[in-house]
């Protein structure tokens, strides 16, 4: 499972180029990408009919009611949205997203249909001091109190190695991703993002427990997205 996280890049002309040359070079490979959620609905118009996947940057927990400037699972249902990437650290660094919205966004994407990706990842600090699982585990414990484990797609992104090129070693994408899979099921997929690349793609999918990337910067273009998804295809 490969995720493109577009952020917030990429105008209308843009989306629709990229979406084309992912389409046209897609063959059997699974992918997704998340554009920005004004262009949402004319990206799943795009991908209809093919394999591509159009996942949201976020999505509000109610169905509706006097919440303004938010949108619903309902919303995205509608435009043919499969997924939704819930708490990146972005959200939870300037949107003062919470652990417990988190866990109630979630559920109301399992319960209406979505596919929830749940980014979980500690910060520069708290990995220097040694505090890496005490964060991961306090960040995934409301949601797995609300959540069946093997619905949940969660991707673990240590913030220092988001946008960075500094991405974890092997041994501590393998050491948090065997904690997680002990803390979730076997069904649970387990997505790892934070500088992955076309270089480093394969090395970091063969790492035990990495069921996909979520990727940012290099999903940005088509090109260095399907290069990524090729790589972990073989
Ligand atoms: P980069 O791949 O640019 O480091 O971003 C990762 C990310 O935040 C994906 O959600």
């Amino acid at each position: 499972m490969i995720i493109g996280n577009w952020k917030l890049n990429h105008l209308k002309a843009q989306t629709l180029e990229v979406l084309d040359q992912l389409i046209a070079g897609l063959g059997d490979l699974e992918l997704a990408v998340a554009p920005v959620v004004t262009l949402l609905g004319l990206a799943c118009e795009r991908v209809r009919g093919t394999k591509l996947k159009i996942a949201a940057q976020n999505v509000f927990y109610a169905s509706h009611g006097a919440y303004t400037g938010e949108w619903s699972v309902g919303h995205l249902k509608e435009l043919g949205v499969s997924m939704a990437i819930i708490g990146h650290s972005e959200r939870r660094q300037y949107f003062c997203e919470t652990s417990e919205s988190v866990a109630q966004k979630s559920k109301a994407c399992l319960d209406g249909g979505l596919t929830p990706i749940v980014c979980i990842g500690e910060s520069l600090s708290e990995r220097e001091s040694g505090k890496a699982r005490q964060v991961i585990e306090k960040q995934l414990e409301p949601v797995l109190k609300i959540n069946p484990p093997e619905k949940l797609v969660i991707a673990y992104e240590p913030v220092w190695a988001i946008g960075t090129g500094k991405n974890a070693t092997p041994e501590e994408i393998q050491e948090m991703h065997a904690f997680l899979r002990a803390h979730t099921s076997t069904k649970t997929r387990l997505l790892y993002g934070g500088s992955v690349n076309a270089n480093n793609a394969a090395q970091v999918l063969g790492v035990p427990n990495v069921d996909g990337a979520l990727v940012g910067g290099a999903s940005l273009e088509a090109r260095s997205l399907l290069a990524i998804a090729r790589a972990v295809s073989k």
